[in-house]
């Protein structure tokens, strides 16, 4: 059956089809290649396109700003203050007002219940840059990356996450895996497991797939064989930074390092982060760890950062090629 994205909204993988998510992904592929070799055709003249964050953004802002400048479209972007949004307006107020004015919104922020409600009432396509449960539009490039360093297809590949096994990252590679039939190991202590019915959730979905999703609280068996090892922040945007201290403790055994990158047995792994990293102590943050609990590196160290196995820079790319991919095929 041919795959048609127009109009729809991306606000959680759930939503997708394994042969649309790869839709998605040889779209980005071929907008990636038109864009190199000068013949990208703009297929979004004339669209509006609002961009929401409620969250500080590098990526996901730059990726949505650039990929819609390519393709011909404008973008009005409004950050967390300058707008009624959530101080003076409700969501479902400024979902009908946005609607009446653009194509489509973007919206990164806290609760998933606020990009959903948007999607409900604005009446036009509605993309999750992240929300507190998860990050669709960054999956798309951890999977795009995935296919440029290795020969193997998706449902070969065999990958671990190392950290906090609740947050927005791990639950949205979960969703991927099991979509896309890979195997995922998620290295993380116990206590930050997600609850069973998420669980429940992902193994029903790999069930379909032939995919895996296990739990494992030993690092150097989690990454055993693994084909990537890719690693998040241990504190995500908006948890209270009174928790860095038992945090740090829960996940130092899960650690991105040289050590951790030889105990996968395989010489060709490749390190992924969806970034910004605390990789040094070079940002306000990082010098503030170093201070307090004397480290100089949180979830991966400065050697496996600037090694030869990370292509975290590749992934960083991929963001704006995959979110133009979801741009065109949703609007064009
Ligand atoms: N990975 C990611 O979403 O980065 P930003 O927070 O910079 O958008
Ligand atoms: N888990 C991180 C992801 C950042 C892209 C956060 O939500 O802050």
């Amino acid at each position: 059956m041919a795959i048609n994205l127009r109009g729809q909204s991306v606000l959680a993988l759930d939503n997708f089809t394994p042969d649309q998510l790869r839709f998605l992904l040889d779209m980005a592929r071929d907008l990636k290649a038109a864009k190199r070799s000068g013949f990208e055709q703009p297929r979004l003249n004339g669209k509006n396109i609002a961009l929401i964050f409620e969250k500080d953004s590098t990526r996901t802002r730059s990726g949505f700003e650039v990929a819609a400048h390519d393709q011909g479209a404008h973008v009005t972007f409004m950050g967390p203050s300058g707008s009624h949004i959530g101080q003076s307006e409700t969501i479902k107020d400024t979902a009908r007002v946005l609607g009446r004015m653009f194509d489509a919104i973007e919206f990164r922020g806290f609760a998933q219940a606020d990009v959903e409600t948007l999607a409900q009432y604005s009446g036009v396509p509605v993309y999750n840059g992240l929300t507190d449960d998860t990050h669709p539009t960054q999956i798309l490039a951890d999977f795009m990356t995935m296919r440029e360093f290795t020969h193997k297809t998706l449902s070969d590949i065999r990958f671990a996450f190392m950290g906090d096994g609740r947050n927005n990252m791990a639950r949205s590679l979960a969703v991927g895996a099991a979509k896309m039939g890979m195997d995922l190991v998620i290295g993380s202590p116990p206590s930050l497991r997600p609850e069973a019915a998420f669980i429940t959730h992902i193994d029903d979905i790999a069930r379909t797939t032939g995919g895996t999703v296990r739990f494992e609280a030993d690092a150097r068996q989690a990454v055993s064989g693994v084909d990537f090892i890719y690693t998040d922040v241990w504190l995500s945007m908006g948890e209270d930074a009174a928790r860095w201290g038992e945090r740090i403790e829960l996940l130092k055994p899960f650690q991105v390092n040289a050590a951790l990158m030889a105990a996968t047995g395989n010489p060709v792994t490749k390190f992924l982060h969806c970034l910004p990293s605390f990789h040094n102590t070079d940002t306000v943050i990082g010098a503030d760890m170093a201070k307090r609990f004397g480290i100089t590196a949180m979830e991966v160290t400065d050697e496996v950062f600037e090694s030869p196995a990370s292509i975290i820079f590749d992934q960083a790319e991929n963001r704006m090629h995959t979110i133009k991919a979801i741009l065109v095929a949703t609007l064009a």
